[in-house]
């Protein structure tokens, strides 16, 4: 399976197949950017969810949780910036009212022979250089034009001059003169709250989690017994208005977050406070099963991080479609706490007894979506191989985030004392462990069924369970190994497997 698109759409099928994640409103035709999750997709968001808070919230001693409301006083997001700076630059094209974020449009004049023979446009993904090799070459066969075609510089939209926005060809046409000049287009859903309708009853859904942990660093700090440093700790959903929602779930106009703000002394080292955040994030993935050699760092340039930050680096990971950020891990400085206590006139700051001194704490933010990690583990998750003469489709999703834990069999549905011996071990299973029960079609079949979702172990009563009280027989959905063991033994090893 060499084509990641083709990948890409196995897994989208999958999912919708499966009901891991259907597209939101499927019976009106879908909307653009908006996801629900099935019966499975909503089990493996919980695991993933849970294992987050497990161990960055329940093993830490240094880290408490919250749970904000989605909607905050809209002066929240004066304070933060928001409002006037989270946006993305938007350019329409007039003739057929396509928008595009103008920087994921590239462009660049065609030249030939130190002649400038026309421009050429292409919307970002990894294959627009070669795509725009093909249509410049294109053009200068077109006009006949004899001589070299000098290498092609692609530039974003944003980076055009005035005089270039008519030359350039809308992606939608080919043609130029329908670009719009690049405008700031902000990101946030507004609504209104109360019944008036107008600017003062404006209110907006928050387009991150982390304004709720620092308007709530006073309620924390005054009631939680916290010491500096220590972290506040969020899951929750926020949206965007993406201009261009795109590859599945990875970028939706509605997700989940994960959120740490971590508060350091003003006097700490925040690099190696956030270099050792960086660290700890990378071992988190690697322990839910994303592989280290798909992860890899970007660190931000200087003159292109947000106005809140001191410092970002993303943690990248390579999806089919190309190597793209599943977590930033930010050094927001006190920004947004100097914000906050500025604007509402409360102050978010720290007494340090010790120094007797008072001073705003620098934080460090390690931001992830749940939706990324949802599709990375998915994507590294998801096989096709051969067993038994037969192709499989295969979720090696690890135990701890498998949708079931495991699936009960009896051997064969017509012979009740199977029947009812996996029925007792399914029930007893079932008050621990996510497991399912499976009956119908031969066994083999079974197994395959739990493969393509994931379900690591297949456990079967047969003959000898039931005569020879032999045990039953766990099959493991990778080695496809069958060892026997006894029902207590099951209980354990799948508490081992799955808790650790
Ligand atoms: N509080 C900082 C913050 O929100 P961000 O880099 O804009 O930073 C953090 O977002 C994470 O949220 C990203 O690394 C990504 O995992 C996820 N995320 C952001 N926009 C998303 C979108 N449109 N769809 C899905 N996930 C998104």
């Amino acid at each position: 399976m060499a084509d990641p698109t083709d990948k890409m759409e196995n897994i989208i099928n999958l999912c919708k197949r499966r009901g891991f994640v259907f597209p939101s409103s499927d019976i009106y035709g879908g909307f653009n950017g908006f996801f629900d999750y099935g019966p499975l997709g909503v089990e493996l968001k919980n695991n993933i969810k849970q294992a987050w808070w497990q161990d960055f919230v329940h093993r830490r001693d240094d880290i408490v949780g919250l749970d904000s409301s989605i909607i905050h006083h809209p002066t929240t997001w004066k304070a933060s910036g928001h409002i006037e700076n989270f946006t993305d630059p938007l350019v329409d094209c007039k003739e057929s009212k396509m928008r595009y974020r103008a920087d994921q449009l590239f462009f660049a004049p065609v030249r030939v022979a130190g002649e400038t023979i026309g421009y050429i446009s292409v919307l970002e993904d990894e294959t627009m250089s070669a795509k725009a090799e093909e249509m410049a070459n294109e053009m200068k066969r077109k006009l006949a034009k004899q001589g070299a075609l000098e290498p092609l510089t692609l530039k974003d939209y944003t980076e055009a001059k005035p005089e270039e926005h008519a030359l350039i060809p809308s992606p939608a046409t080919g043609k130029p003169g329908s670009l719009t000049p690049p405008r700031s287009f902000n990101m946030m859903f507004q609504t209104y709250v109360g019944a008036m309708q107008d600017a003062s009853a404006t209110a907006y859904l928050r387009p991150e989690t982390a304004q709720g942990i620092f308007i709530n660093f006073k309620n924390v700090v005054d009631t939680g017994r916290v010491k500096l440093p220590f972290g506040i700790a969020q899951i929750g959903k926020a949206f965007r208005n993406e201009i261009n929602p795109r590859n599945f779930i990875f970028r939706s106009r509605e997700f989940e977050q994960m959120e740490i703000e971590y508060f350091i002394a003003p006097s700490a080292d925040w690099q190696t406070a956030h270099q050792g955040w960086i660290e700890g994030c990378l071992a988190w993935f690697e322990s839910i099963g994303i592989p280290r050699a798909k992860l890899s760092l970007y660190p931000h340039p200087t003159e292109k991080l947000a106005h809140y930050s001191k410092g970002t680096t993303d943690i990248m990971f390579e999806f089919p479609f190309g190597v793209q950020e599943l977590q930033g891990v930010a050094a927001r400085g006190d920004f947004d706490l100097t914000q906050h206590s500025d604007v509402s006139g409360t102050k978010l700051d720290w007494f340090d007894e010790a120094a007797k001194a008072r001073f705003i704490p620098h934080v460090i933010e390690p931001s992830v979506g749940v939706d990324r990690v949802f599709l990375a583990l998915l994507t590294t998750a998801y096989h096709e191989d051969e067993v038994e003469g037969e192709k499989r489709i295969v979720l090696r999703l690890p135990a701890r985030v498998a949708p079931f834990k495991a699936a009960v069999f009896p051997l064969l549905k017509n012979k009740p004392a199977l029947v009812e011996r996996a029925e007792a071990l399914y029930r007893r299973l079932k008050k621990r462990f996510n497991v399912f029960y499976d009956e119908s079609g031969n066994i083999g079949r079974r197994y395959r069924r739990q493969d393509e979702i994931g379900t690591p172990f297949g456990i079967t009563i047969d003959f000898d369970t039931i005569e020879k009280d032999a045990g039953v027989t766990v099959r493991n959905r990778d080695t496809l190994e069958q060892v026997r063991m006894t029902e207590d033994e099951v209980v354990r090893f799948l508490d081992e497997q799955v808790n650790g």
